[in-house]
């Protein structure tokens, strides 16, 4: 399985572009605990090119939560400025879409519904918005599921119609919080390998979270290290070994 990774990673670096897609300049945040305030994410300066895959990875509490909520615009830096695009980040918007770990589907839809939830939120008419949804269905493997109830479907399809959901609005960059943590080792792995050959195929630019450092490191073509809410490694992928990470960690 290592060696097709590989090389389905390497056919697939080729969509990377120069062009940062995403810029953090010192961002940090701080949550205010009563009179506490130790910083969640001390300044972290990061490029994130297109079509680039970059996995998150650190233990609980390091602040890759922190970092992807600000990165979605659910929370503001108290410190440094976040690009999208080259625009500033103003708040949640449609150009970056969170998935997280527990898939927060609505069970009244079916999964086309759910699928097509933002698009309708978008305005987009009824025969187009279904064309996408699924158009995005089949991309995941889900075509033959599009008119179930999300509560028919596995841990693992839920969490594929979640990453459709947000691949459906064709975002400048795909954030994933720990998407697969809560499933089994071999879906896990299993659903690692699909999202590696639906990148190939999309070219979108994706941050994912992970705290498994394997999986960090089979995954993204670079990986960024965070312990105590600093940046302790930062480097391409095949550079880096888990008992390297491991002991950073
Ligand atoms: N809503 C919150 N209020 C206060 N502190 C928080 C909140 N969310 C996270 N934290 C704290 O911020 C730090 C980083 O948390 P988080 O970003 O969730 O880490 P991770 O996702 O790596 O587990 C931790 O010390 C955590 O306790
Ligand atoms: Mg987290």
């Amino acid at each position: 399985m290592t060696a097709s990774l590989y090389s389905s990673r390497a056919a697939a670096s080729r969509h990377i572009q120069h062009e940062p897609v995403l810029r953090l300049e010192n961002v940090a945040y701080t949550y205010a605990h009563g009179m506490q305030t130790k910083a969640a994410l001390e300044p972290i300066n990061l490029n994130i090119r297109r079509g680039e895959f970059v996995c998150v990875v650190g233990p609980s509490g390091s602040g890759k939560s922190t970092l992807l909520a600000l990165l979605a615009g659910f929370l503001k830096p108290q410190q440094g400025q976040i690009l999208l695009e080259g625009q500033p980040l103003n708040g949640p918007n449609a150009g970056q879409t969170l998935v997280q770990q527990e898939a927060a589907l609505f069970p009244w839809l079916t999964v086309c519904g759910n699928v097509e939830f933002g698009l309708e939120r978008k305005g987009m008419k009824r025969s187009e918005r279904k064309k996408r949804a699924l158009d995005t269905l089949e991309l995941v493997g889900l075509l033959e599921f599009a008119e179930r109830r999300v509560h028919e479907l596995s841990g693992g399809q839920r969490q594929r119609v979640s990453i459709a959901r947000g691949l459906v609005l064709e975002p400048s960059l795909l954030l994933l919080d720990e998407p697969f943590s809560a499933l089994d080792v071999s879906t896990r792995e299993h659903l690692g390998v699909e999202l590696l050959e639906l990148w190939k195929r999309t070219g979108t630019t994706i941050l994912f979270v992970t705290h498994h450092l394997d999986e960090a490191l089979r995954l993204g073509g670079r990986v960024i290290a965070l312990r105590d809410g600093k940046m302790v490694l930062e480097g391409e992928s095949s550079g880096i070994t888990e008992p390297q990470l491991r002991a950073l960690l």
